[in-house]
C-alpha cells in the first residue's frame, strides 16, 4: 500500500521529546513499552526516526539503538491510537531496518508483545542465546543500558521483560 501522503516521515528533534514521553506514558503504564527520564530521551534523540500529520501532531516513532558491530535492536516503536492500523508502524520499521542497514548491522533484535507484526516484518522468535557468541556476551555484560540487558536476558530486568517475545532478523 502507499505511505499516507499527510504523513511525514523524518529524523527526530529534540522539540519531539515531550510528545514522545506522553505517547510512551499510557503504554508504559500498560508495561508495554519501557518509560525512560526526559534525558534518556534527548540523549538518544538521534536515533529516534518520528511520523507526523499535516498538523505537526505525532502519529508514531521509533529508535534503533547500535549494541555491537552486527547487532542492534529496534524500540521505544509505537503509533499513536488514531493512526494504529494505517501503515506507520510498517513505514517506521521499514525506515528503521534501513537505517541498520546504512550503519553496517546486519541482525536486529527486538522485545515485544506484538509478535505478528515483527513477524511479518522478517523477525523470528529467538530460540535462545546463540545469537551472540560467549566474547560477545561478555562484552556486551559491561554495558549499562536497559535494553542491552533486556537483550542478554539478565536477571535484574526480568520485571521489564515479563511476557514480552525476544525476536531477531537478519538484515
Ligand atoms: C506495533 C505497532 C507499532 C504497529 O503499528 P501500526 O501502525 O498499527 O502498524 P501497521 O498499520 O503498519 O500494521 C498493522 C496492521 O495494519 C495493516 N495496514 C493497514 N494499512 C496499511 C498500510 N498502508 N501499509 C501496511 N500495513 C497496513 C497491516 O496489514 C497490519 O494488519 P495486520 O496486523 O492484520 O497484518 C503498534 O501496534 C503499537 O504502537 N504498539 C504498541 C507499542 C509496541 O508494542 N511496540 C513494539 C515494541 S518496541
Amino acid at each position: 500500500m502507499p505511505a499516507d501522503p499527510q504523513l511525514t516521515l523524518r529524523l527526530a528533534r529534540t522539540q519531539d521529546v515531550p510528545a514522545i514521553q506522553a505517547l510512551v506514558q499510557p503504554l508504559a503504564e500498560e508495561r508495554v513499552l519501557l518509560q525512560k527520564e526526559a534525558v534518556a530521551y534527548y540523549e538518544a534523540i538521534q536515533e529516534f526516526l518520528v511520523v507526523e500529520d499535516e498538523a505537526g501532531a505525532l502519529a508514531g516513532f521509533g529508535a534503533l539503538h547500535v549494541m555491537w558491530q552486527d547487532l542492534a535492536e529496534v524500540r521505544t516503536l509505537a503509533v499513536a491510537d488514531g493512526f494504529r492500523g494505517t501503515g506507520v508502524g510498517h513505514r517506521l520499521l521499514g525506515a528503521l531496518l534501513e537505517r541498520a542497514r546504512g550503519i553496517g548491522v546486519s541482525r536486529v533484535f527486538c522485545l515485544t508483545f506484538e509478535v505478528e507484526f515483527f513477524r511479518r516484518h522478517g523477525f523470528e522468535v529467538m530460540a535462545d542465546q546463540s545469537a551472540v557468541d560467549p566474547e560477545v556476551y561478555a562484552e556486551l555484560l559491561r554495558s549499562t543500558d536497559e535494553g542491552v540487558a533486556e537483550f542478554l536476558d539478565l536477571a535484574r530486568v526480568k520485571p521489564n521483560t515479563l511476557g514480552n517475545t525476544r525476536m531477531i532478523r537478519a538484515l
